[in-house]
C-alpha cells in the first residue's frame, strides 16, 4: 500500500513519467537522445563535421552485407549504450524515415540477432570499412553521403 502511494507521489511530482520513458523509449525518442546530438534531429549530419547525411541515403548501406556490418560499427552505436535490440530498433526507425524505399523494396530490418552477430565481427578501421563498400555501392548505383574521407 505504501508502495502504490509513492508511485502516487512521484506521478504527482511529474518524476515517475521520466522513469518509464528511460525504461522503454520509442525509437524516435531513442534517436533523439542517442543520436541527434551529431546527425540532427533531421538527420541533415554536418558537412564540416564529418558526420554523413543520412536522408536519402542510408538505405543503400542497408542492402548490401558489408554495408550491414559497416553500420554495426559506426561510432556512434560502438559508444551508443543501447543493447542489440535497441540498436536494432534504432537503425529500423531511420531506415524507415530516411531510406527513400520503394514500398515494394524496403529495406530489410535489422533484428537482435543480426545486430549480435555483425557487432561480434571485428571491423578495425570503420573509415576504411566504409570506403570498401562505398565502392560497392557505387558500383550497383546506389547513392551515398558526401563524406570527408571518402
Ligand atoms: C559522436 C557523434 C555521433 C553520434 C552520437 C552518432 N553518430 Fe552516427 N556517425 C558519426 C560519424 C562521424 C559517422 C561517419 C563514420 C565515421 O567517420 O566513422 C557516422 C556514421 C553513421 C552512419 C553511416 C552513414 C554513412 O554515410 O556512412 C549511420 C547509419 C549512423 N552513423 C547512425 C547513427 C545512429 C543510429 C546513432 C545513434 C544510435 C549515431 N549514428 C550516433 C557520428 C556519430
Amino acid at each position: 500500500m505504501l508502495g502504490g502511494l509513492a508511485l502516487v507521489v512521484l506521478a504527482a511530482a511529474g518524476l515517475w513519467p521520466a522513469v518509464s520513458v528511460e525504461a522503454a523509449p520509442a525509437a524516435h525518442t531513442r534517436y533523439l537522445i542517442h543520436c541527434s546530438g551529431c546527425h540532427r534531429a533531421d538527420g541533415s549530419g554536418s558537412r564540416r563535421g564529418g558526420i554523413p547525411d543520412l536522408r536519402g541515403f542510408v538505405g543503400s548501406f542497408g542492402r548490401v552485407h558489408d554495408g550491414r556490418v559497416y553500420l554495426m560499427h559506426v561510432p556512434g552505436i560502438t559508444a551508443s549504450g543501447l543493447d542489440d535490440a535497441g540498436i536494432a530498433e534504432v537503425m529500423n526507425y531511420i531506415f524507415t524515415r530516411w531510406a527513400e524505399a520503394p514500398p515494394n523494396d524496403p529495406v530489410p530490418p535489422f533484428s537482435a540477432d543480426e545486430v549480435a552477430r555483425l557487432r561480434a565481427l571485428s571491423v578495425p578501421d570503420v573509415v576504411q570499412a566504409r570506403r570498401a563498400v562505398v565502392h560497392e555501392l557505387e558500383a550497383r548505383g546506389l547513392p551515398v553521403a558526401a563524406y570527408p574521407w571518402q
